[in-house]
């Protein structure tokens, strides 16, 4: 699979770690994180891999800054992600399975490598179930469009 990661200024050193342990799992990954220690916003970084990730440029993709919060809300602002925050294996591997997730978020200041490691292998191994799953996904789409809708008679009123 093609990965794009990103992370802000708190994820540094992890980013780095996790990037070579998805090569060693035989995935592809492009970074669109900072590799500076210096502050920065976060906002930027899951916009800059939630475009990459919904525009077919990427299967999938990681983020990650100090708790995954920040970085994972500003990718869920782009339609068609859906960004979940995981601080252990198994919520990761359900985030795939029932939720179709996307982009995997995780917190530096949160996890320490070695489970980090745990959480991006259980996500990247995991599989959509569909099914009944499929359906509450189809739905959060639907959100979506409502609120494209809503945005168009309110530029229409305008
Ligand atoms: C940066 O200090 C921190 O706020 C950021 O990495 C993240 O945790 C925000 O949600």
């Amino acid at each position: 699979m093609k990965i794009a990661i990103g992370n802000d200024h708190a994820a540094v050193e992890l980013k780095r770690e996790i990037m070579e342990y998805i090569v060693s799992l035989g995935h592809k990954v492009e970074n669109y994180g900072t590799d500076e220690n210096a502050s920065c916003d976060y906002p930027a970084f899951g916009e800059a891999v939630a475009r990459a990730v919904a525009d077919g440029r990427a299967d999938c993709g990681i983020l990650i800054c100090g708790t995954g919060v920040g970085i994972s809300i500003a990718a869920n602002k782009v339609n068609g992600i859906r960004a979940a925050v995981c601080s252990d294996a198994t919520t990761a591997r359900l985030v795939k399975e029932h939720n179709d997730a996307n982009i995997l978020a995780f917190g530096a200041r949160i996890v320490g490598s070695e489970l980090a490691k745990d959480i991006v292998s259980a996500y990247l191994s995991a599989q959509f179930a569909g099914g009944r799953h499929a359906q509450r996904v189809a739905m959060l789409s639907e959100i979506e469009e409502r609120e494209r809708q809503n945005q168009k008679a309110k530029d229409r009123a305008y």
